[in-house]
């Protein structure tokens, strides 16, 4: 593997007498699109929130690109768990956020933004409020804001979680293509087994809280992978060994 470009040694955390996070260490290469797969309340989110700087770890450090992580360096496009759109801005307006807040003048932004949203199925709804939207595209919505900041990693913080299983699913299959053709560098966060399956290159598999990396796979299989074709025994079969890890984790 080529030289990671972000690097997790050894984190800890605890929120007082909370024990939340054990041991993580990972790492990333650039290109890549990994996955951090674990049960809810593991200490995911709170991963994330560690790199973004919004929380400081007790224990270990992170590099990028090779150098610890300053709070003031920030390589990161975070799409939060939670969609975030702000419900008095339209569309355009929520989706030029993140540049305007790297400081971003609006016209600017806005014309960097614009040829994104047909790509992003969102094409006519650039004037509409978020309430106005279905929850699908309230999704692209804050993942074009996040992509369009064209920071060197994105991380996604469960994006998909809210929506019904046929539009999330739709959504996979959107992100899959999309990922094919654009190879952005990414952290995604879910306790979905066959997303993560489906999307990542590698996975990374969390214990429960206090969350350690029980397990690491690389998925080498072929993409489009959520579409039918003969890949489909061997993901059926991965996610299956990925379940019972998730089911039955080994007591210390
Ligand atoms: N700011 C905080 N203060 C205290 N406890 C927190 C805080 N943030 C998260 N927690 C707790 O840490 C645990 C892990 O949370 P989180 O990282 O959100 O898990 P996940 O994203 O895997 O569902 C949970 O039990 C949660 O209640
Ligand atoms: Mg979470």
């Amino acid at each position: 593997m080529t030289a990671p470009i972000l690097e997790m040694r050894g984190i800890a955390h605890r929120f007082g007498g909370l024990d939340v996070l054990a041991d993580i260490s990972l790492n990333i290469a650039a290109g890549e699109f990994v996955s951090i797969l674990g049960p809810s309340g593991a200490g995911k989110s709170t991963i994330l929130r560690i790199l973004t700087g919004g929380q400081r770890p007790d224990r270990g450090e992170i590099l990028f690109e090779g150098t610890t992580l300053e709070a003031s360096r920030q390589p990161f496009a975070f799409m939060p768990q939670r969609d975030a759109l702000m419900p008095w801005r339209r569309v355009l307006d929520n989706t030029t956020l993140g540049l305007e807040v790297q400081g971003v003048k609006r016209a600017e932004a806005r014309r960097r933004v614009q040829p994104l949203f047909a790509e992003f199925g969102l094409e006519g709804f650039e004037t509409h409020y978020p309430s106005e939207l279905s929850g699908g595209m309230r999704q692209r919505t804050a993942l074009l804001r996040t992509v369009v900041q064209q920071r060197p990693m994105m991380l996604l913080d469960e994006p998909f979680g809210a929506l019904d299983a046929l539009t999330r699913f739709g959504m996979q299959r959107w992100l899959e293509a999309m990922w094919t053709h654009h190879s952005w560098t990414a952290i995604l966060v879910t306790h979905d087994v066959r997303e993560a399956v489906a999307l990542s290159d590698r996975i990374y598999v969390l214990s429960p809280r206090p969350a350690r990396i029980v397990h690491e796979i690389e998925i080498d299989l072929p993409r489009p992978r959520t579409v039918a074709g003969p890949h489909q025994p061997q993901m059926t079969a991965i996610e299956n060994t990925i379940l019972e890890l998730l089911l039955h984790p080994k007591e210390e």
